[in-house]
Parts: C-alpha cells; structure tokens; sequence
C-alpha cells in the first residue's frame, strides 16, 4: 500500500480531477502533490476530454504532455482567463494565504493563479498551519546584484539562504536565483510582508499568495477536508 503522505496527496489530487471538464484549458501547478493531479489527466484525455494546459514549470510542462494535454506555448498571449488552475502549497493558514515556492516555482505560479477562473489548492494536511511563515519563504532574485538584494531583504527582518549555495546555486526555469527567507515567529502580516518584499530592487516574485485561493483539498487521517468553497 501507498505510503502517506503520498497516499493523502493523491487523495487530494484525486478530489481535483472531478472538477475538470472537457474542454478546460488548465492551470497546471508544480511539486509532488501536482504531479499527481497531472497524470491524473491521463485518465480524462483517454476517455476523450480535449484538455489544454498552461504550466508553472517545464517538469510539469513535460508531464502534462505526457498525460495527453495540449500545451499552451508559454510565451503566446491568453486570449481569456483559464478556467481552473489545481497546484499544491507548502503552507496554508486558515484564511487560505499560502507560502509556495519550495519547489522553487512560485513565479508562474503565482501568474498562473492570478489568470484562472478558480485557483485551487491541494495538499497533505502537514501543509496546514496557523500563521505563515513558520518554515522558509522563497523569494525569485535576479541573478545581477543578488548579494546586495540579499542584504536589502535582511533589513526587512529576515535571514536568508541563498538555495542551493554559492558553489552551485539553485536556478529557477526564469534563470533566477532563489532566496529562502526565514522570520522568526512566522509572519504576523503576511499581506504587508508580501508588499515589502515585492517592493525590493531585485526581487522578481516571492511565495506569500494572499487573497487568491478559492479552495483548498486536504487530505489527512481524518478523510478529505474542503476549506473555502468548490463552486
Ligand atoms: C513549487 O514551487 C511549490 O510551490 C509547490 O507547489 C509546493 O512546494 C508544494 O509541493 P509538494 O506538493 O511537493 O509538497
């Protein structure tokens, strides 16, 4: 039998594919939770749902192919919103904000969520927290500079790592580097925290997502749970 927490993030999953309807044009998120919503699509494409997809990474970009969905070419103009974007979190406070962006993909993410008609999050319940912050918030850095952007975000409160290390940094499929930011105490204003950092020189996108979560799927020991609303 499946280990959890995979079996809770399938599970999950699984719930989110029932909201996919012929003809969609999807939002397709990134991380293990996501990978199973992807190939899930398999499913609908073999029974002939003509899906369309526009991906927050080109791992999923990859997978998404696989499971039979048309990609969107990622630099072509949305002629309309899309119609339903599934992605996992790394944390998710009661009033739905997220921190995202472990997987380091937050910066299509992030525009992704903001250009579907539903953003919808799935997730094992370890996801669940009272305030953000408590683990690391990823920030996108432009490469130019980054030390200088580095120090700017540390007067704003924050320790940071630079992920993966000066020796061989971690690159985004932007070609950016990726700050991981710690608060201690977690975040009391997310929103404001969010504004600040998006006002840094440098600073390309970060992981707080405030105010753009519809729904979240959480799977746990206790069964499936549906925090916000699935309509
Ligand atoms: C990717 O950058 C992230 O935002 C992921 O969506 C997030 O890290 C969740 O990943 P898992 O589903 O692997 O936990």
């Amino acid at each position: 039998m499946e280990a959890e927490p995979e079996r809770w993030k399938r599970a999950a999953a699984e719930r989110a594919l029932a909201l996919v309807g012929d003809g969609m044009l999807l939002g397709l998120g990134t991380g293990s939770t996501a990978h199973h919503f992807i190939t899930g699509l398999r499913d609908l494409t073999a029974r002939g749902f003509h899906l369309r997809g526009l991906a927050t990474s080109l791992a999923s970009a990859e997978l998404a192919r696989e499971a039979g969905v048309k990609m969107l070419p990622v630099e072509a103009p949305l002629s309309r919103s899309l119609d339903l974007a599934v992605d996992g979190a790394d944390e998710i406070a009661p009033d739905l904000s997220l921190v995202k962006g472990r997987g380091g993909a937050m910066f299509r993410e992030k525009l992704v969520a903001l250009n579907t008609e539903r953003f919808v999050v799935i997730a094992d319940a370890s996801k669940l927290v009272d305030r953000l912050g408590r683990g690391v918030v990823p920030v996108e850095v432009a490469p130019f500079l980054w030390p200088q952007t580095a120090r700017r975000l540390e007067a704003l409160g924050a320790s940071w790592l630079l992920r993966g290390g000066t020796e061989q940094p971690y690159l985004t499929d932007n070609g950016n580097l990726i700050l991981d930011l710690s608060f201690a105490g977690g975040l009391k204003q997310p929103e404001q925290t969010a504004a600040l950092l998006k006002s840094v020189p440098g600073v390309i996108e970060h992981g707080l997502f405030c105010g753009l979560t519809q729904a979240a799927i959480v799977a746990g020991p206790g069964g499936l749970q549906i925090l916000g609303s699935l309509a």
